[in-house]
């Protein structure tokens, strides 16, 4: 017999479920309404912290018609500690709409499970998969992250493109029969195995199929998205105000915000001591001098993370060539500022 790649990677996952799958109760009995009740408490929330929670719950709720007809303070109450309380309440709003549109019975198509409040697309898939054996492969963070590694994907998962590309992948392991199995032991390796940190990549099934593991670097994977890569720049701003205008300098004609005007400005936050000294170098003579507020700007790939001084300068007898002195009119009609200083043009006028 002819095994395929796909083929292989389904039994050996699969193999590896039956030796160390998690004994959890929505497993012993995956009712479509057990298997929504645990998918949706275990959303942002560890295993551990729902078990207790699983079982109180559907002691008091034993059914979908039971839920639907709870009062919204007891099913409150029963997720206390839990957290994200709108969980709960869409979890009653759907189960009155599941009794009143199903007969308080949860439909199998995932089209129509997504439609009810709070359940998305993973949730969907698990409840579809899990419950109704259907074969849709259920990414969450845990499938999203094992198939970065697999891959070596170099792009950003938050995106919805990652989630499909993953389905993409995920739908030729899935087998015919209890396809549900494949996806809790993609969230098992998930979370026994593939860990976010130090992965334990010896005792994965699949360490031999793994791009980022033959690139000796799994933890590399899921690239971190821009957001979480992005420079941080300390800087401090000087609002010089003369004569009636602002001082302003024009940056570089090449590179972050090219050729457009900006406050002078100085690597570093400094101190009120070295704000003095770096404006004694300039030969400016400050007759006042005040912090204004922090400010971040965020660029695509770097962070500015800004503090200011707003300086009321006497004499300045030589003020450095590259500056210019804009009064307000200027500074609205002629010159280009970027809005990374707006926060403290606006303390510029006097
Ligand atoms: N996390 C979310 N759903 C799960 C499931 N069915 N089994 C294990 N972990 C999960």
């Amino acid at each position: 017999m002819v095994v395929d790649g796909k083929q292989r990677q389904r039994n050996t996952l699969l193999n590896w479920y039956e030796a160390n799958r998690r004994v959890l109760p929505w497993r012993e009995d995956p009712s479509a309404y057990h298997v929504w009740i645990s998918e949706i408490m275990l959303q942002q929330t560890r295993v551990e912290a729902v078990l207790g929670y699983y079982e109180r719950f559907l002691q008091a709720l034993p059914d979908i018609p039971t839920l639907a007809a709870a009062p919204e303070d007891q099913c409150l109450k029963l997720w206390q500690g839990l957290g994200y309380y709108s969980r709960v309440r869409n979890l009653r709003k759907a189960a009155e709409i599941v009794v009143s549109e199903y007969g308080g019975v949860l439909p199998p198509e995932p089209e129509k499970l997504r439609k009810l409040p709070g359940i998305g697309r993973y949730t969907a898939a698990a409840i579809a998969s899990i419950s109704f054996g259907k074969r849709i492969p259920a990414v969450d963070g845990n499938l999203l992250r094992i198939w970065a590694r697999q891959t070596a994907y170099a792009g950003n998962i938050s995106a919805n493109s990652a989630v499909r590309e993953a389905e993409q992948f995920y739908l030729p392991i899935l087998p015919e029969e209890n396809p549900g199995d494949a996806n809790q032991a993609l969230m098992d390796l998930g979370a026994m195995v593939c860990l976010p940190q130090r992965p334990r990549c010896t005792q994965c099934p699949w360490e031999a199929d793994c791009a980022a593991c033959a690139k000796g670097v799994p933890e590399d994977y899921p690239v971190k998205n821009s957001a979480a890569r992005r420079k941080i720049q300390k800087r401090t701003v000087f609002l010089i105000l003369f004569n009636g205008a602002v001082a302003l300098q024009k940056r570089p004609d090449k590179g972050l915000l090219a050729g457009l005007y900006e406050l002078p400005s100085a690597e570093g936050h400094l101190t009120r001591q070295q704000a003095l000294s770096w404006l004694r170098r300039r030969n400016v003579e400050a007759l006042r001098i005040e912090r204004m507020p922090e400010s971040k700007h965020v660029f695509s790939h770097l962070e500015w993370h800004m503090i200011g001084y707003r300086v009321l300068a006497g004499a300045w007898p030589d003020p450095p060539d590259r500056y210019i002195f804009a009064t307000l009119r200027q500074r609205e009609e002629e010159y280009a500022l970027p809005s990374a200083f707006a926060v403290y043009l606006n303390q510029a006028d006097y």
